[in-house]
């Protein structure tokens, strides 16, 4: 089922509307917003490469105002109406699958009209596995700050949303025609210009934007630039159990490319063939490419 049977706003504009909010007014969700949210979770038991995946809203109730702050955020989300929190079992493209379906819950999120913020380092694993009861090979790789923004961040807001295509690294540079190193021009990409904008719009761990495309023909090749000094800090990840979040990245962003697309009535799908004879970086790791249909 399409985001646009849920919602009357385009996907293009929930992208452009979308952008993390850590500060939240002392507003409770309305048992009607729950279930709305509560039933879109239910929609997602299964990512695009068949990953099985929980979702859950952990919402502030009102006997009990407190629970939500002990499940520690280290303070700098303020006032959070609610967490959606997600486990994913073990699979080759888990977190990829992780983060597509979690952006896809965001964007519904956004129409409803309420901010989030994506937490991948900052929050009390044990806790929220507590209260996700964790099977022993799940992980939760990354939650979601919800509410409704403090009403003196509007202003900020608009700056920001006016700003935000300067937080973004240029098209010239993420995107890219035959071979990594000759930019892909607007005029070349065609139809698929504005899938890739919404890509440039995506959030990303530490706003690294990973994301780096190359087109052939009829596919997409979407790919991974790691950050310099990653491997070392995936040792990290190992011993904390935390989720390699650069991967998760890499979901958002086919995220938003396959709604926009489909949005714009272009069909296609997701396929795992790296290119033959295309040379690449070592630091980039090849994800999946999206084959346009004819
Ligand atoms: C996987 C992931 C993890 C993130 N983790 C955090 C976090 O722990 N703390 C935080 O304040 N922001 C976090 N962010 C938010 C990013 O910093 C933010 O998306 C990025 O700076 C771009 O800004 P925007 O979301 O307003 O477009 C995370 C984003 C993603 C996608």
């Amino acid at each position: 089922m399409e985001l646009t049977d849920q919602i009357d706003m385009s996907v293009t504009d929930l992208i452009k509307r979308r952008h993390s909010s850590r500060t939240f007014a002392s507003i409770r969700l309305s048992d009607h917003v729950i279930e709305k949210i509560e039933m879109f979770l239910n929609m997602h038991e299964e990512g695009s490469f068949h990953t099985p995946l929980r979702f859950r809203l952990l919402a502030a109730t009102e006997g009990d105002p407190q629970a939500l702050r002990q499940l520690g955020t280290y303070g700098f989300i303020k006032n959070p109406a609610g967490f959606i929190i997600g486990a994913v079992a073990p699979g080759e493209k888990n977190l990829e699958d992780f983060g597509f379906a979690l952006q896809r819950i965001i964007l519904f999120i956004t129409s409803l009209g309420l901010g989030s913020c994506w937490l991948g380092g900052s929050f009390a694993r044990s806790r929220f596995a507590a209260t996700m009861a964790l099977a022993e090979d799940e992980m939760i790789p990354a939650v979601v700050a919800i509410g409704f923004e403090a009403a003196d961040n509007a202003a900020r807001r608009l700056i920001r949303r006016l700003a935000k295509a300067d937080t973004r690294k240029p098209w010239d540079a993420l995107f890219f025609d035959s071979a990594f190193g000759k930019p892909l021009s607007r005029e070349s990409a065609g139809d698929y210009e504005t899938p890739l904008d919404m890509v440039r719009l995506a959030p990303s761990a530490s706003n690294r934007q990973p994301w780096r495309v190359i087109q052939q023909g009829a596919f997409f090749h979407f790919y991974l630039q790691r950050t310099p000094g990653y491997d070392k800090s995936n040792n990290r990840i190992e011993l904390l159990r935390t989720a390699d979040l650069q991967r998760v990245d890499m979901g958002i962003a086919m995220c938003h490319f396959q709604l926009t697309a489909e949005e714009l009535g272009l069909s296609g799908m997701w396929q795992v063939r790296p290119p033959e004879h295309l040379a690449a970086d070592a630091a980039l790791v090849y994800v999946a490419s999206w084959h346009a249909a004819e």
